[in-house]
């Protein structure tokens, strides 16, 4: 198949199969201590304990969502979903003719069945993975037990904290067939974006960027999603009595339009709470909107000092 890149929008290269967000590893402080706040107070299932990273995932099937290693805040990688192997090795043939350095990483995570990694321009480390159990990608229930309903259904989308948005953004447009849903600026042809939402499939973003001019920065949040706002407003009185405070929100984002709140773990990764994302016409153009209005749709907000920063 020969797709037509080099566009911002409108993916030519429409292959079936779910393309989104798959997991992220990630570095926390205590590893005891997170492994006992993501099962006992998330509500996640431990899929693989290796000793030092714990691989956990929301009950939906056998793939995790996330992979927990003691270490400093951030991501060691981030990984989307491709359909197959074919598919991948498409990916891995454009990759290499631009000269991006390709490795391959088959099988050592649980569920991964094979993976490409490489570094975006910032120099965060993705993943393209297929996975074993394809069955499910997203579901309208709580799994496992669920920890009286409140934990969220699964991961949503990941947001990368970037000293080069707007490269970061580009690169999946034109290596990945993504497309830029929204660009944060006041000037769509800036030499520097304030964020970037991109997409791979039907869903407003999958991956986004929002600017830290730190170039070992990684990470902003890992969004998890929530099936209504009464569900959302569960899981953050759970929090809560476990006395972790909610960061920011409950609001509505303009780009994306979910309903989002935010909260730090302990041992400082982000998470995003997000109900209500929405879909996509895949043929849609890039929106480019100042950094307030894709904040939020619901009138001015002022986050915290403390959202501004990466976890990383
Ligand atoms: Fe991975
Ligand atoms: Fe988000």
């Amino acid at each position: 198949m020969t797709c037509n890149v080099m566009s911002l929008t409108g993916s030519s290269c429409d292959m079936p199969g779910v393309h989104r967000f798959e997991h992220a590893e990630l570095g926390v402080t205590d590893l005891e201590e997170a492994t006992a706040f993501y099962t006992d107070v998330v509500g996640l299932i431990e899929i693989r304990d290796d000793g030092d990273c714990v691989y956990l995932g929301s009950g939906l099937d056998e793939t995790f969502d996330i992979a927990i290693r003691e270490g400093d805040t951030g991501i060691d990688h981030f990984a989307v979903r491709v359909a197959d192997r074919d598919e991948l090795e498409r990916y891995k043939a454009r990759l290499d003719d631009a000269g991006v350095d390709v490795k391959r990483d088959d099988g050592n995570e649980p569920g991964q069945t094979a993976g490409l990694r490489f570094d975006l321009p910032s120099g965060t480390r993705m993943e393209l993975a297929t996975v074993e159990d394809r069955r499910y990608q997203h579901s309208n229930e709580v799994h496992g037990d669920g920890r009286g309903g409140a934990a969220p259904m699964g991961v949503d989308h990941i947001t990368l904290a970037s000293h080069r948005v707007k490269d970061d953004a580009t690169f999946l447009a034109n290596h990945l067939d993504f497309s830029v849903s929204t660009a944060v600026t006041d000037d769509p042809d800036a030499e520097e974006w304030s964020g970037a939402f991109t997409r791979r499939g039907d869903y407003h973003h999958d991956v986004a960027f929002l600017p830290h001019p730190d170039p070992e920065s990684t990470m902003h949040h890992i969004s998890w999603e929530v099936k209504t706002v009464d569900h959302m407003k569960s899981f953050i009185d759970r929090i809560n009595q476990h006395d972790v405070p909610l960061e920011f929100g409950i609001g509505r984002h303009y780009a994306g339009d979910n309903v989002f709140s935010y909260f730090q773990t302990p041992g400082g990764n982000r998470i995003e709470l997000t109900a209500e994302m929405a879909t996509v016409d895949p043929a849609a153009d890039t929106e480019y909107l100042p950094f307030e209005r894709a904040l939020s749709a619901w009138g001015p907000v002022r986050p915290p000092e403390s959202f501004q920063e990466d976890v990383s």
